[in-house]
Parts: structure tokens; sequence; C-alpha cells
């Protein structure tokens, strides 16, 4: 065993490039399996739950070849429809197989992955759903064991919203007959990732990222061809990291938190700027900062922040959801009254921040006007 040793106090300063998602890596490899031809994924990340994965799909049957950051994956021959013992205690994502296998096979057998180090974590609300879906299920001798002739779509609330279940089930629907709608469904943003790459694929999958996701099955799918999404986790531990040593890193291929670190900066000791690559339109809550008193000067796609000692409350206007929470956030730590109007764009993406907020100490409420 190996163990980090750090000796604190230095600053962080330079670019780091965000690896792939393995969370997002992880179901896009498994979804390989729905039908045969040359798969092509990249941005994958080096670990050891990816080299498990494709010791699975080799299990199975597949051809992989992995190099660098990118992976060719045949599944036109999958031998075997058992994910086994060893493969799944070692990696709870492998259960993903499941819905895979059975849309396109009719038959899967999956080893139970049992309790892991964050809990007792089952797989319920998967088998729940494949069997709404016309699958008969049966447990025998520590492995789950599916049978179908074909999906059929149906409509599968859940009862608590599960990444994994969602995607099992998005992964199955794709190639069911009928449609398939997953109410309660979990909306991170690998579960986009997914959806992308099915489309790509020739699925028709509406809703990803909401919590009601339909799936209108088709008979065939095309390989797949997709790059794997920045590990937003890894993103969001790099952006700490900097500035936790006050240091000045540039974190490439990054979470969308643009307008919520414009509105930390603002505070910052210094200058700092901020690219902004993906949207245009996205500085609009600029003007907003402004009227607190920041000090930000525009330059085509870049933000230049001027760090101010304070920011002075005032009526501002919220324009899209992450200006709003950057608004919000300002307020939070400016002197006198801050009042955020148009909040409708808040609603959209934040579940009662202001009573959260409250129970954290801050000095906030919802006024109807
Ligand atoms: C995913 O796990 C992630 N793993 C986890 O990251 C992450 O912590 C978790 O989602 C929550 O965000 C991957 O994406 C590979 P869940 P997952 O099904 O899909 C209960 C990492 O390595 N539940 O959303 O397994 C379950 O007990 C890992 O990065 C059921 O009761 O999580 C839990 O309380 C650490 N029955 C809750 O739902 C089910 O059938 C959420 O689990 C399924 C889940």
């Amino acid at each position: 065993m190996n163990k980090i040793v750090i000796h604190g106090g230095n600053p962080l300063n330079g670019t780091v490039q965000v690896s792939g998602a393995k969370n997002s890596a992880l179901p896009l490899l498994c979804a390989t399996l729905l039908t045969g031809g040359e798969h092509r994924l990249s941005n994958i990340p080096q670990l050891r739950d990816i080299r498990t994965v494709f010791e699975l799909l080799k299990t199975l049957g597949a051809e992989v070849d992995f190099t660098g950051d990118s992976a060719v994956i045949n599944a036109d021959r999958v031998e075997s429809i058992e994910a086994p013992y060893d493969l799944v205690k070692t990696m709870r994502a492998s259960v993903l197989v499941l819905g895979p296998l059975l849309a396109r096979y009719g038959h899967a057998r999956v080893s139970l992955p049992g309790g892991c180090a964050i809990g007792a974590r089952p797989i319920d609300l998967h088998l729940k759903g494949l069997a709404a879906m016309g699958a008969e299920i049966s447990l025998d001798h520590g492995y789950v064991e599916a049978r179908v002739e074909r999906l059929k779509g149906a409509t599968i609330y859940f009862d608590m919203p599960t990444v994994g279940g969602t995607e099992n089930l998005m992964m199955a629907a794709t190639l069911a007959e009928g449609t398939t709608i997953l109410e309660n469904a979990a909306c991170e943003p690998e579960i986009i990732d997914l959806a992308k790459a099915l489309n790509g694929m020739g699925a028709q999958i509406s809703g990803a990222g909401t919590d009601t996701i339909t799936i209108e099955g088709v008979d065939t799918l095309q390989p797949m061809n997709h790059r794997v999404m920045a590990d937003r986790i890894e993103a969001g531990t790099f952006m700490v990291a900097a500035a936790m040593t006050q240091g000045d890193v540039l974190v490439k291929d990054a979470t969308d938190m643009q307008a919520q670190f414009m509105a930390m900066l603002t505070l910052a000791n210094g200058t700092s700027v901020i690219a902004e690559n993906v949207f245009e339109n996205r500085f609009m809550h600029v003007c907003e900062l402004q009227r607190l008193g920041s000090n930000i000067r525009i330059d085509g796609k870049q933000a230049l922040v001027e760090g101010v000692g304070m920011l002075l409350g005032a009526p501002v206007m919220a324009t899209d959801l992450r200006a709003s929470a950057s608004l919000v956030l300002a307020g939070l730590a400016a002197d006198n009254t801050t009042e955020v109007s148009r909040i409708y764009h808040l609603d959209r993406g934040y579940e009662r921040l202001e009573e959260k907020l409250l129970a954290l100490g801050a000095d906030i409420q919802r006024v109807a006007i």
C-alpha cells in the first residue's frame, strides 16, 4: 500500500487538464454491449475501475483496444451474458451491463454487488424497473438472472433517484418495444452524457438531465463515437485546492461555475481573468455585479475581475440560472440589502435555496411582489 505525504503551504499555480469522468465512462463502456461494430470512445481516464470494466467486457467476449485515453471496442461477438462475482465485487458499476445485455440478448446473469464502503446500496430499483418492462427476474446463488423475449416500454417511477438505476434502465429502454418513461430519474450530468452518446447511436431519448426521461424504443443501434465528459468532481477539487492554497490555477475543460466563481473573485486579492469559451451572453451578471460595487471589465471573451475590499448591497436583476446564483452569493457577502429580482431563473435549478441558506445562518427571505 502507498501513502501520500504533503508538506502544506505551497500556493498552487499553473494549468491543469481535468480528466474524463470515470462515472460517465463506466456506463458508456457498458453501453457498447448494446450493439456490434466498432465503438470509439475518447477521454477515458486511466483508473482501476476502468480497467475492471474492460476486463468485464473481455470476459463477455468483446474485443477491447485501449491506447492512451481512447478505446475501440468491438462487441460483435458477445459469448457470455454473465458478469461474474469476482469482477462485480470489486466494482459495483458492473451491474450496468445488466440493462444492455438484457435488451440485446434477452438474457443476462449478473452477480449481486453486495454491500460496499459507502453503505449497503441495493439494486432493487434497477430490477423493479426491468420487471416493469416485462423481464422475469430471479435470484440464484448470489446472481440476478433476467430473461425476456423483448423488453416492453413502461412508465417507471423510481422511489428514490438512482444514478445507476436511471442509466441501466435508459440503456435497456433504447431497444425496447414502445415508449419508456422514467420518473423521479437522477439528473446528474453523467446521465446527460450517456443519453447524448446513446442518441448518437440512434436511440430516441429526451429529457435526460431532468427528472423525467422519455425513451422511444428503436429496433437497431449503430456503434458509438463519443468523447467522455470532463470529471466535474476532479475539476471542483482543483478549484478548491487553488482557493485554499491562495494559488492561481487554470482548470481546463471544467465545470459550469463561471458566474459563481466570478462572484467570489470580486472579493479576492488581486486581478483574476475569467475566459468564457462555451456560451455567448454568459457575462450578463457582470453589469449586476458592478451595481454591487465590483470592479469587472469585459474584454471579448474574457472578464478581468479586480478584487475589491467590499461589496455594497443594491437591487439587481437575474438573467439566467448561474447568474442568479452568483448574485445571491454576492448579496450574502455584501453590506446592507441586496434585492435579486426575476428569480424564476434561480427556481429552475435550485430547490428552496433561500430556505437552505437561512438554515445556514444567512439573513435572507423570499418576498412576494
Ligand atoms: C453513483 O453511484 C456514483 N457511482 C457514486 O460515485 C455516487 O456517490 C452516487 O451515484 C450518488 O451520486 C457511479 O456513477 C459509478 P445510486 P450509484 O444508485 O449509481 C439507493 C464513485 O466511485 N438505491 O444513485 O451506485 C442507494 O442505496 C461513486 O464516484 C436503492 O435503494 O448510486 C443509495 O442510497 C462513489 N436501490 C441511493 O439510492 C437501488 O436499486 C443512491 O444510489 C439503487 C440505489
